[in-house]
Formats: structure tokens, C-alpha cells, sequence
């Protein structure tokens, strides 16, 4: 095994699109940011230098990160933040996991432009792939252009100010040529093929607001891989990828030579309430030796074949996308068996509710003296301000006594997904109950642990892509309505289900999902859709350590950055 090393430089820079000039923070001059490819079992060294006016850190989404949770990368949960002109360096491993993750600032919004892919191949080569092996692999990252500051964004989200769009969505960066400035399309990204060769796409959508549904006209996929598992192979024309989450798919150009559309649609309004999500993106799949040529995404004359894309409002497709995916039985890593004995069973809603605008009290009929959050069990979440929770955690300062544990079950019961039981204004009693405080969950270590999400009729509209920092977790089964525990338990996958990082709640539906708690530390937990994420659907998992030193923290790194310095973790 090697050792990989990257240097991140963090930097904010011009850039162009739909006829308007937008300062962006990127990684090296480049968006989407570079790829760190690596070997399973390689060490990895990123040499992060912030050279932006921002406070930085950077998650690896999806590594696992065992017994080494300082690396993780969330601020004021794993560690303060990386200050402007300071540095820090990440190292982590990769061991045990093949496939495809990536990572991302963890700054609210500012992993729109924050952003890369990670490759992780098989010790033994591309030939031991446990399916046909690719001519080439290609990272597809689906995004969102923002013709905004992303700060302001931010800004303009925690206060309750809804007036901000995506301008465009984008293949690898790219908005495609249904956008112009102008009237001159704007570049689309394009694939070339060769006829006949196979094709590996490492698909993940980074976006902030939005699942997405992706089609290239008269092609299929054949999925094997998300999340970096690797899954048994399902053949689709359709891929529907919800924030955060990964999928690794087989495509063969085996069309006759020609110009293909490829689509990113997004099915999720990027607002509550609002029926119109941002545009679709469109790239082209190209035949090699195919006479008419595409120029910079415009068309010389032969017009792409189009697919035919789902009604943009479809959210059952991802409930049947995300449930036809079971796990590969893969020699080299067999998919763990599911536990069947489980220590902690928890039920959490996933909802909006009010708080009070500035401080304890207030008159929750008066709409400006309240505050939109989103909320875990009707608790929003809110970041501690001078030490990080892990510092905390490890060194016993006594600050979980502050922290709130985040119950079994929500504090009332109601008809969850029913749509005529959505609160109308600040008067209604289910919005009065919200609270906020930094919410904790505690876990003896190796616990098994049981959770149904249940999605609530307030969310009317939304999936919910909820994220597991440091563990996988197996999804036992899925499902519209209400959560029904006398049938629905009998529905479970105990034989391969699938292991995700990133679980999908549908859209007034329910998840359930057991994990083991086999690394310590403390592990964040939240919605990936940016919108919930930084209104407070969140919580932490505080895993304690077990009975050896294999199964303890190890102590900080050396050059861990310190909060000393004036860090507020709420701005930039
Ligand atoms: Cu990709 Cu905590 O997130």
C-alpha cells in the first residue's frame, strides 16, 4: 500500500456563467475539485492550505474513518476550523472500501464549489472487479451553479430569508446548452465513446438542494456499485441519486454511432412550497467517428438524440430506485451479515418547526418573532461555539452535561404523513413544542442499533437523503405512509440489503436502517439537503470507546487547529 498525497489549496476565484462574473471558493483553481485516486488499503495525506477569507474544514464522505474521527473534517463537532491562511493536513486510510465516495467542504453552503471525486480501486486491479471490466472510468458529479455568494446564501437560509435558487444545474461543472448567456449556449460536458467499449461512471451528486434523475437516450445502466459497496448488478435506463449519495454504473456504447443527451434533471423544488426546481443540465455521449461534430456543446448540424425524461414530480421513482439495490455477495468482502439481536431501537421524525427568533420566550403567534428549523424528533440542532464536541468528548470537560439526548421516539404522536394534518401558521400546536440544542445521541461500543425515519407531511415535498459520518449502514426496507411496525418489520431485507452512508427517506415515507457502533468517537448525522442540514436536522452520535486500546480514540494530531482564535462557527 502507498501513501497518496494531495495539496488543497482553498481559494476564491472569478468565474463566468449566464453572462454574470461570480467570485467562487475552490480547490486549486478548479471546479468540480481535483480527484484523489487511491488503491483499497492506501494511506492518504491532504495538505489543506486556506487561502480564503473563509473558515474551512474538509469531510471525506463515506470513508469510514475507523479510530479516526480527528480527521473527519466537521467543525466544532470533529475539530475548529481551518482559519484563514492556516493549515492543517487530513490523513486517513481507505481500508476495506472499494468504489467511489468524495469529499467536501463541510461549511454549509460552500461545498457547492467545494468538491471532488474519490476512486477507490481493488488491490489486485481492475480485473477483479466483480463485474465486466470497464475500457474507462469517467466521474460524473452532478452539481448546482450558483450565480450568488454562497455565503449570503447561508446567511440568508439560518435567517429565515428564502428568496435563493440555484441558477443552473451541472454536469462536472458544466451547465450544458439549455442555458445560454445570451443567446450562445453555455459549454455542456461531453463523454467520448468508442463503439462497442464499456464504460464505468462514478456518479455522485454534490448538489445542494436537489435529488436528481439521470438518462442518457438509448442507453442503459447497469448499477453495481453505491456508496462504496458494491451492489448486485440492476440494469436501468434511469439513476436517481439524492445529495450526498454515490452510484457506480456500467454503461456500454453500444448505440448506433451518434450524438446522446445525457440528462441531470433534478425532482426536488429547492424550496419548501415552491413547485419549480432549477433546470435540467444536459451533456452529450459522443461516438467516436461520428460525422457531425459537436462543438463546445452546440450542435454543427446533427441534433442529439433526446431522452424521455420522468415527470420532474415523480418521487415515487427514487422509493423504486433506491429499493431495487441489494448488496453483492463479493468474495474479497463478503458484505457483513446483518445482527439480528438489536440493543437500541429509535423511531425519528423528520419535520420543520418554530422556534423563538432571540431568546427563551416569545409570542409564537407573532410570525416575525419566530424562526423556521428544521428538526430530528421535533429537537433542532445547534453547533456548540468554543470547543469542538469530540475535543470535549475525549478530554472529559464535563460539556455533554449540556448537550440534549436525542429520544427514542418523537415527544407527540400524530398522523405523520398525512397531508390535511400539515400546520398552517404559527398557531398551531404540533410547531409550538420545537426546541433547539445540540443534540446527542450516546452508544456503548458495539451496540446495535435499529432507527425508522419517518418523513412527516410538514416536509411535503422533500426526500430526505440522511447521512452516517464513519459508519455504513444496512437498509432494511422502505416504504410510503406511515411507518407500520406490525407489518412493516416482516418486509425487512435480513439477507442483502444494501450498505449505504447516505439513506433516502422518501417523500412521505419512511426508512428503516440498523448500523453497529464499532468506532469511537463522535459522528455526525444529518439530512444531506443543504436547506435541512443548516436549519438543524442534525444530531450527534457519541460512540464510546470499547474495552481495548484497538477499540479506543487515539489522542489528537499534533498540528490539530486550535479555536483559540475568535472562531464563530456559524459564519465565515
Ligand atoms: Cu457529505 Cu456531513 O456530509
Amino acid at each position: 500500500t502507498a501513501l497518496v498525497e494531495h495539496t488543497f489549496v482553498v481559494s476564491q476565484m472569478k468565474m463566468t456563467h449566464l453572462c454574470k462574473e461570480t467570485l467562487v471558493t475552490v480547490v486549486n483553481g478548479q471546479l468540480p475539485g481535483p480527484t484523489i485516486e487511491v488503491t483499497e488499503g492506501d494511506s492518504v495525506a491532504v495538505h489543506v492550505v486556506n487561502k480564503s477569507p473563509h473558515n474551512i474544514t474538509i469531510h471525506w464522505h463515506g470513508v469510514k474513518q475507523r479510530m479516526n474521527c480527528w480527521n473527519d473534517g466537521v467543525p466544532m463537532v470533529t475539530q475548529c476550523p481551518i482559519q484563514p491562511n492556516q493549515n492543517f493536513t487530513y490523513r486517513f486510510n481507505v481500508a476495506g472500501q472499494e468504489g467511489t465516495l468524495w469529499w467536501h467542504a463541510h461549511v454549509s453552503c460552500l461545498r457547492a464549489t467545494l468538491h471532488g471525486a474519490i476512486v477507490i480501486r481493488p488491490r489486485l486491479g481492475a480485473s477483479s472487479y466483480p463485474f465486466p471490466k470497464p475500457d474507462r472510468e469517467v466521474p460524473i458529479i452532478i452539481g448546482d451553479w450558483w450565480s450568488m455568494d454562497l455565503a449570503e446564501v447561508d446567511r440568508k437560509m439560518k435567517d429565515n430569508f428564502f428568496d435563493y435558487f440555484p441558477s443552473a444545474s451541472t454536469i462536472n461543472g458544466k451547465l450544458g446548452d439549455l442555458f445560454n448567456c445570451s443567446g450562445v449556449a453555455e459549454d455542456g460536458y461531453v463523454l467520448d465513446v468508442e463503439p462497442g467499449k464499456t464504460y464505468l461512471l462514478r456518479i455522485i451528486n454534490t448538489g445542494l438542494f436537489s435529488e436528481f434523475f439521470l438518462k442518457i437516450a438509448g442507453h442503459r445502466f447497469t448499477v453495481v456499485g453505491s456508496d462504496a459497496n458494491y451492489v448486485s448488478p440492476y440494469t436501468t435506463d434511469l439513476i436517481v441519486i439524492a445529495p450526498g449519495e454515490t452510484v457506480d454504473a456500467l454503461v456500454v456504447a453500444d448505440e448506433p454511432p451518434g450524438n446522446y443527451y445525457m440528462v441531470a434533471m433534478p425532482n426536488q423544488a429547492p424550496l419548501p412550497d415552491t413547485q419549480t426546481p432549477e433546470p435540467s443540465t444536459r451533456g452529450i455521449v459522443r461516438y467516436k467517428n461520428n460525422k457531425d461534430h459537436i462543438v463546445g456543446g452546440g450542435s454543427t448540424g446533427d441534433v442529439p438524440v433526446a431522452p424521455v425524461m420522468p415527470d420532474q414530480h415523480d418521487v415515487v421513482l427514487s422509493l423504486y430506485f433506491h429499493s431495487n439495490l441489494t448488496s453483492l455477495k463479493h468474495q474479497r468482502y463478503p458484505p457483513p451479515p446483518v445482527p439480528t439481536q438489536v440493543d437500541e431501537h429509535m423511531f425519528v421524525t423528520l419535520g420543520l418547526g418554530t422556534i423563538c427568533r432571540r431568546g427563551q420566550t416569545c409570542n409564537k403567534k407573532m410570525i416575525n418573532e419566530t424562526i423556521l428549523v428544521a428538526t430530528m424528533n421535533n429537537v433542532s440542532f445547534q453547533l456548540p461555539t468554543t470547543t469542538p464536541l469530540l475535543e470535549a468528548h475525549y478530554h472529559h470537560t464535563g460539556v455533554e452535561d449540556t448537550l440534549l439526548e436525542l429520544p427514542d421516539n418523537p415527544p407527540r404522536v400524530f398522523n405523520f404523513t398525512d397531508v390535511s394534518l400539515i400546520p398552517i401558521g404559527p398557531k398551531e400546536r404540533l410547531l409550538d413544542t420545537t426546541s433547539r440544542a445540540t443534540l446527542a445521541r450516546w452508544f456503548q461500543y458495539g451496540s446495535v442499533v435499529e432507527i425508522v425515519f419517518q418523513g412527516t407531511a410538514i416536509l411535503q415535498g422533500d426526500s430526505n437523503p440522511m447521512h452516517l459520518h464513519g459508519h455504513d449502514m444496512f437498509v432494511l426496507a422502505q416504504g410510503i405512509g406511515n411507518f407500520d411496525a406490525t407489518k412493516d418489520v416482516e418486509r425487512y431485507n435480513l439477507v442483502n440489503p444494501p450498505l449505504k452512508n447516505t439513506v433516502v427517506v422518501p417523500n412521505l415515507g419512511w426508512v428503516a436502517i440498523r448500523f453497529v457502533t464499532n468506532n469511537p468517537g463522535v459522528w455526525y448525522f444529518h439530512c444531506h439537503y443543504e436547506f435541512h442540514l443548516s436549519m438543524g436536522m442534525t444530531a450527534v452520535f457519541i460512540v464510546e470507546d470499547g474495552p481495548t486500546v484497538d477499540t479506543s480514540l487515539p489522542p489528537p494530531p499534533m498540528d490539530f487547529p486550535s479555536c483559540s482564535r475568535n472562531v464563530m462557527p456559524d459564519k465565515y
